[in-house]
């Protein structure tokens, strides 16, 4: 019921996002991954829906219940996430990467589980794509949001970040104001600037974060 009562400022978008960590295996039992634990990028998925957008959600693995009314796209690694984002941007309106997307995979991954007795196991690590930017540099991209997540310097990293992935809009918090809360405190980045949003519950800045995006879109 609640729903009813929520402008309707993405009706009709199509809206495709990623959230969560992604798990790159080192062997059969074992993997690099990324602190995450997809609670904002839900609740962005939850707020989109409430604002009439057609979701579709590509998820590492949080262990959350997918939101009613939003397609979930299940997957482990950067490069599945990848695959599954291309699969989808081309008919999308909207792109939202929230996903802590680990920036390296194992090269030399192991088919079974590493003994130990041998000498040590060194890891060798190449570089994940970057789903972000090769989404907002599509021909036809669609309206791309990014999130940036930082241990400091935050205003430094995160508009040079902005640039480089050439993404209109990019949300960034500190770690330390995020990590296993339920509130978040986040800086908006665009071309006219920055601005600091005051710290809220994640799903109240989930349906902000909706409005700062529906107000830059441009006309369908
Ligand atoms: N991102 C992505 N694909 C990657 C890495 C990041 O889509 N391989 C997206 C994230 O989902 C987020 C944004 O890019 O929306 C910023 O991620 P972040 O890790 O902060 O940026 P990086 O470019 O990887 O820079 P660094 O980790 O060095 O700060
Ligand atoms: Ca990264």
């Amino acid at each position: 019921l609640e729903a009813l009562f929520v402008p309707q400022r993405l009706a009709g978008r199509k809206v495709l996002m990623t959230a969560g960590p992604t798990f790159e295996p080192i062997d059969a039992v074992r993997g690099i991954t990324n602190i995450s634990s997809g609670k904002m990028g839900y609740a962005l998925a939850r707020a989109c829906r409430d604002a009439g957008a057609e979701v579709t959600l590509v998820s590492g693995p949080t262990g959350l219940p997918c939101p009613e009314d939003v397609q979930r796209l299940d997957v482990g690694t950067a490069q599945e996430m990848y695959d599954a984002v291309l699969r989808h941007a081309g008919s999308a309106d909207i792109f939202i990467g929230v996903a802590a997307v680990a920036d390296y995979r194992v090269r030399n991954r192991a088919e079974h589980k590493l003994k130990k007795g041998d000498s040590v196991p060194v890891i060798e690590l190449e570089e994940n794509p970057d789903i972000l930017a090769t989404v907002a540099s599509l021909p036809a991209a669609p309206f791309c949001v990014g999130f940036a997540a930082e241990s400091r310097n935050l205003l430094e990293y995160a508009d040079a970040k902005r640039r480089r992935k050439k993404v209109p809009l990019l949300v960034a918090n500190l770690v330390q104001k995020a990590m296993g809360r339920d509130t978040n405190e986040v800086l908006l980045l665009d071309d006219a600037g920055s601005h600091a949003l005051p710290e809220m519950d994640k799903q109240a800045l989930a349906a902000r974060l909706v409005e700062e995006l529906a107000a830059r879109l441009p006309p369908a």
